[in-house]
């Protein structure tokens, strides 16, 4: 049997009850794939941080990059400034291991119900191709004249040619991959005038490598609107880094919510290892209580598998999670480690 060396880092608020019901369904759907999964378990986050100071010590990134790839519940918490822990873990993972390309399927399960009426799990089968290292997220800027009534905040949207290209090429292989093939760009580009631009001329210039594949265009507000009322219009979205935070959260809200949004921060070729997390943050308002759907997290897990090659296992984890959500009513109020219970025995029980 192969053996996968994971990293996980269940971190703060919900993080570690998520995480551990995701580690139960992905270590039984490994297992009827030959798969063994070892794991290291780091504790970074807020305790850490009002213990020592760190965010992520320079010998743990170091021994994280050592992993084939990362398990993460979420990070921050209200007693850390805001920042702190997002920036000083999360952001710093994404930025350290090149994670690129933020990967955000949407997709609305048979049985969920959308808040959209009469939305068909045809409708809605997307996947947001968020960039994960650039722009506004990058951390320039900065303040000037600060307490002072002429205090001014700058926080420039980077957008490099290579950043932009690679991300772009990468949603092209994934539309062309797909039946609809066809990818959309949103951005802004009526009013970010100098971003939009680059990202228009590169989506033109790499689209010509990719015929097969339709290309359209939408502003990121028409998006929002049309994520709601038209959710049809989607198939592969490439987007900006915060653009795609935003439309994502919104591509939760309409297949099932937050508690059932996956993703994957991957860094394609290779290098450094990859991290699948949750859309979802640390929910200090329902932490410690039981409350957490660990769904999000255990999709998450098929995201990695699918990474790790193991497709089949990655199919196994989603039907299960598929048959769960069948049998979901409204109001239930199951247990975190209950559905953690429900999923890994339907992984168990599969033909
Ligand atoms: P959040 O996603 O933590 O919570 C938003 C709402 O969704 C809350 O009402 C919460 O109870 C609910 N929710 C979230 N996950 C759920 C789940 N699995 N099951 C059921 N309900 C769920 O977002 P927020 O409140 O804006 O942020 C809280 C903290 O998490 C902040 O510190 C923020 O920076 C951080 N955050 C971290 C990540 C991450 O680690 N990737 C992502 C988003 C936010
Ligand atoms: C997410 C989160 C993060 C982001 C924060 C916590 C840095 O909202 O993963 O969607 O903005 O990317
Ligand atoms: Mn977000």
């Amino acid at each position: 049997a192969r053996t996968v060396k994971l990293a996980v880092i269940p971190g703060d608020g919900i993080g570690p009850e998520v995480v551990a019901e995701g580690l139960k369904v992905l270590e039984v759907a490994a297992a009827r794939h030959d798969l063994a999964v070892e794991t290291t378990e780091y504790e970074l986050g807020a305790r850490l941080w009002h213990r020592t100071g760190e965010t992520l010590p320079d010998s743990v990134a170091a021994e994280l990059a050592g992993h084939e790839a990362v398990y993460l519940g979420a990070v921050g918490d209200p007693t850390v400034p805001s920042g702190v822990l997002e920036r000083g873990l999360l952001l710093r993972l994404r930025f350290d291991f090149d994670h690129y390309v933020n990967l955000r399927p949407v997709r609305l399960y048979p049985g969920v119900e959308s808040p959209l009426a009469g939305a068909t799990p045809e409708d809605i089968d997307m996947l947001v191709v968020r960039e994960g290292t650039e722009g506004p997220y990058a951390g320039a800027g900065g303040v000037l004249r600060k307490g002072t009534p002429h205090e001014v905040a700058t926080q420039d949207s980077v957008n490099t040619r290579f950043g932009v290209e690679r991300l772009v090429r990468f949603a092209f292989a994934k539309a062309a991959e797909r039946p609809r093939k066809k990818l959309t760009l949103v951005h802004k580009d009526n009013v970010l005038t100098f971003a939009g631009e680059l990202w228009q001329r590169v989506v033109r210039e790499v689209g010509a490598e990719f015929p097969q594949v339709c290309v359209d265009y939408c502003h990121v507000d028409a998006a929002a609107m049309f994520f709601v009322n038209q959710p049809a219009r989607f198939d592969v979205v490439v987007t900006d880094n915060l653009f795609g935070d935003i439309i994502t959260d919104i591509g939760a809200a309409i297949t099932g919510g937050i508690g059932l949004a996956a993703s994957g921060n991957i860094n394609p070729g290779g290098t450094f290892p990859s991290m699948f997390e949750p859309v979802h943050g640390s929910a200090p308002d329902i932490a410690g209580q039981g409350k957490a759907d660990p769904t999000a997290t255990v999709l998450s897990a098929a995201l990695l598998l699918d990474h790790l090659g193991v497709p089949e296992a990655a199919r196994r984890l989603e039907a299960a999670v598929a048959a769960d959500l069948k049998t979901r009513t409204p109001g239930e109020a199951r247990s975190t480690s209950r559905i953690g219970d429900d999923l890994a025995a339907r992984v168990a029980e599969q033909g």
